[in-house]
C-alpha cells in the first residue's frame, strides 16, 4: 500500500495542532510497558502517535515554518515517512502498550550487508513520555537487531532534540557525525 493516500482522515486539525504540555518534563512515574511486534491493526494508532509526538523535533516542521506547507502539513509528511516503514519493514516495527493501549512505536530497518539495525523512527505519546516507554522500545529494538544477526545499531536525531541526544548517548550510542539540512524554493 502506498503511503499518503486518504488515510489521514482520523487526524483532526485539533489533534495535529495541539500544544504540548509539560507533563513529560515533570518526572512522572514509570509505567508497566509491553513491547511487541507491530501488527497492521496498529497502523492507525501508530500514525496518530507519529502526527502528535514530533512537534518541535521534526525536520518537516522546520521546513513548514520556513517555507509554508509543501503539499501537505508536516504531520502528514511525518505519517507518510512512518507509513513507508510500516509497509516496507513491517516485521521489524514494534509497538509499546500500556494497559492495552498503543502509546509508542519504533520503526526499524535491517541493513543485512552491513549488519546494521537502523531505528528510523521512534516516538511515544506525549502524556506517556518520561515513564520508560522509549527505553522499552529501544531495548526491544536492540534485542530484535541481535536476534536478526545485526552487529551494530544506528539512530539519528536533530540537534534541536536535546531529549533524544541525552537518551541515545545514555543508552551507549556514540556520536559519529552531524549533518546540515538545506531547502530551497524552485
Ligand atoms: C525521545 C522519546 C522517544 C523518549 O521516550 P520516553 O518514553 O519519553 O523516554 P524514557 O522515559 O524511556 O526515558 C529515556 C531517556 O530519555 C531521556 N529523557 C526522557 N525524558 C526526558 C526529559 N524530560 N528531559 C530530558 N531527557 C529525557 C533520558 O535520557 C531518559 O533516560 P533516563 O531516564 O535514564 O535519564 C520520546 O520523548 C518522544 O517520543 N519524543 C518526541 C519524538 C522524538 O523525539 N522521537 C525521537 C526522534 S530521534
Amino acid at each position: 500500500m502506498t503511503a499518503g493516500k486518504k488515510i489521514w482522515k482520523f487526524l483532526r486539525r485539533s489533534d495535529a495542532e495541539q500544544e504540548p504540555s509539560d507533563a513529560a518534563a515533570q518526572g512522572a512515574e514509570a509505567v508497566s510497558v509491553r513491547v511487541r511486534k507491530y501488527h497492521r491493526r496498529d497502523r492507525e494508532a501508530v500514525l496518530r502517535i507519529a502526527a502528535e509526538s514530533f512537534r518541535g523535533v521534526c525536520l518537516d516542521e522546520n521546513i513548514e515554518k520556513a517555507f509554508g506547507k509543501t503539499g501537505a502539513s508536516w504531520q502528514e509528511h511525518k505519517m507518510d515517512t512512518v507509513d513507508y516503514d510500516l509497509e516496507g519493514h513491517t516485521a521489524s516495527c514494534l509497538v509499546a502498550e500500556v494497559d492495552g493501549k498503543v502509546v509508542g512505536f519504533a520503526c526499524n530497518r535491517l541493513y543485512h550487508n552491513r549488519s546494521v539495525g537502523h531505528m528510523a523512527n521512534l516516538a511515544v505519546l506525549e502524556q506517556y513520555q518520561g515513564k520508560g516507554v522509549g527505553k522499552a522500545l529501544l531495548g526491544g529494538s536492540l534485542d530484535h537487531f541481535r536476534e536478526m544477526g545485526m552487529r551494530f545499531a544506528r539512530i539519528e536525531t536533530l540537534e534541536q532534540n536535546e531529549r533524544g541526544q541525552k537518551f541515545y548517548t545514555s543508552a551507549g550510542f556514540q556520536e559519529v557525525g552531524r549533518q546540515i539540512f538545506y531547502f530551497k524554493k524552485l
